[in-house]
């Protein structure tokens, strides 16, 4: 399967993977460190080996999007990975997907707000304080810009009001 979730089988891959871009195993969002080599996710694969990864964790119908990371550039590959991740929360009564990014992020800020997420919390100098935790956290991120800040954002998927209906903005009868 070129696209799909995380199977046992691919568990050391994905492990690799995520070693490469998020070195030491660990994720600081939401305040709290994750582990996404544990948790589940949707992967891209071409000729067997992972080019596309996104991991998530639901909570109370919540659902954290904790890494999202490609290799292949201009493939929509992070388009892919996150729609088929907004399918999914929408398949288990996911009302809410929340996931966090850094001030400098502006490729991520961009990205996810095409796909209709918006920025709902600004943590003022949580990448400062998550540096203390972490200290491998970079000062400076993309275009040079110091790292500070941490900005949540949520894509609110909309109850199903109408029997039968499954889109996002359902057609009023
Ligand atoms: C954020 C990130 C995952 C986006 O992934 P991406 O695959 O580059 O994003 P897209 O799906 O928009 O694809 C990029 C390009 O492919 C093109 N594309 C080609 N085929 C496409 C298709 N079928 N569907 C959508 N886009 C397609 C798009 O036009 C887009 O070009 P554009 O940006 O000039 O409009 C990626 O930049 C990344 O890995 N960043 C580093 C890690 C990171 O910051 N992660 C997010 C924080 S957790």
């Amino acid at each position: 399967m070129p696209r799909g979730p995380i199977q046992d089988a691919d568990r050391q891959a994905v492990a690799t993977f995520l070693e490469q871009h998020w070195p030491g195993g660990a994720v600081f969002s939401h305040g709290r460190l994750f582990h996404p080599h544990r948790e589940q996710g949707f992967v891209e694969l071409r000729n067997g080996k992972i080019v596309g990864l996104l991991t998530y964790a639901v909570d109370h119908g919540v659902m954290r999007i904790i890494t999202l990371n490609r290799t292949l550039q201009g493939e929509g590959i992070g388009t892919a990975l996150t729609l088929m991740t907004i399918d999914h929360a929408r398949q288990n009564n996911v009302t809410r997907i929340w996931l966090t990014t850094t001030n400098d992020n502006l490729p991520a800020l961009r990205f996810y707000q095409r796909l209709g997420f918006r920025i709902i919390q600004v943590s003022v100098g949580a990448m400062d304080k998550a540096r203390k935790l972490k200290p491998d956290i970079p000062e400076v991120g993309y275009s040079g810009i110091p790292i500070h800040d941490e900005l949540v954002l949520e894509l609110y998927l909309m109850p199903h009001i109408y029997p039968g209906q499954t889109g996002m903005f359902p057609a009023i009868p």
